[in-house]
């Protein structure tokens, strides 16, 4: 067993998901009697990575990870060989495409010392296209604290836990990074309707910095990396995307409260029926380890 004292976790997280897997991993480690710092890449704070594990973590978007990753692993310094896991969260779970999302952050690392040995999918309510029945995000959330700490478990031995991405999907996730170049797109034809009442929460939050306040308006420009925080944390729902439109979940996404409807479940449904069909067997195979 590899004996850890103190652990950096880095973390990526539009709307809330990466954040909760992140202190859940947080919470475990502590009990392992680890140290632990957390960082959010929000363009405010700067991480540090002191501790003898690293623990960096993203949503899955596109297949890949958001392009603040990218940023930090290349701004990163030398890794020394330090022990590093890299944890993807996503909404579809390690299926068709989603299985080499971390590919290339994992090859970044590597290439700059880092001692990459463990690597994890996470699944959390997906905040995208559609939302899931209050019964399936319910059990998604129900499980993460088990998830992390058989996460915790495995990644304190110190043993190599990699996977191995289909080839197919290794090829996809690359023609996807395209949505990099949509999220410019997607982010500089954001407007504020007039519901907008100019309160600035957007551009306060905006973790790309992406967003400046004119005239009591927010001005959007193009550092999008399509997270949704302010469209779904607009307390007036004025953030309207011109483009995609139909990647934003209508009635909206806020982790807190689909946490705090799921509190209301007596009994979950068999997995097989939560997450019926072809799109949900990556969530299907996530819980089944746990129902
Ligand atoms: C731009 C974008 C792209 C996404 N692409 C994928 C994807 O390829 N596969 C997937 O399973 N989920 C995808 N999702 C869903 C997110 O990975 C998932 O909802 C995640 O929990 C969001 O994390 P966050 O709340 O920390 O931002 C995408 C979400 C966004 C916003």
């Amino acid at each position: 067993m590899d004996n850890f004292h103190s652990a950096d976790i880095v973390y990526f997280s539009g709307t809330g998901g990466t954040a909760k897997v992140a202190f859940a991993l947080e919470k475990e480690l502590i009990k392992k009697g680890i140290t632990v710092n957390t960082y959010e890449l929000n363009g405010k704070s700067k991480s540090e990575s002191l501790g003898d594990l690293f623990i960096l973590m993203f949503p899955v978007y596109a297949a890949n990870a958001p392009k603040s990753i990218d940023e930090w692993v290349k701004a990163a310094p030398f890794g020394n060989d330090k022990k590093t896991a890299v944890i993807s969260v996503s909404g579809g779970g390690e299926m068709i495409v989603n299985t080499a999302c971390r590919v290339s952050t994992i090859k970044s690392l590597v290439k700059k010392g880092y001692d990459v040995f463990y690597e994890e999918m996470f699944v959390m309510p997906t905040n995208c296209f559609v939302s899931n029945s209050d019964e399936l995000n319910g059990m998604l959330l129900d499980v993460l604290p088990r998830k992390a700490d058989n996460a915790v478990q495995k990644i304190i031995t110190g043993n190599v836990h990699r996977k191995k991405p289909l080839i197919i999907d290794r090829f996809i996730s690359k023609i996807m990074l395209i949505e990099k170049h949509a999220a410019k797109l997607f982010g500089k034809h954001l407007a504020a309707n007039a519901l907008c009442s100019g309160c600035g929460l957007c551009a306060e939050n905006c973790p790309r910095n992406n967003i400046i306040m004119q005239n009591q308006k927010p001005v959007f420009n193009g550092n999008c990396v399509i997270c949704l925080k302010c469209v779904y944390a607009c307390p007036q729902k004025a953030i309207i995307p011109k483009y995609f439109k139909s990647f934003t979940i209508k009635e909206g996404f806020d982790i807190d409260a689909i946490e705090e409807k799921a509190k209301n479940i007596i009994k979950y449904p068999p997995v097989k029926e939560a997450a019926k069909g072809f799109l949900y067997k990556g969530i299907r195979e996530y819980l089944e380890e746990d129902y």
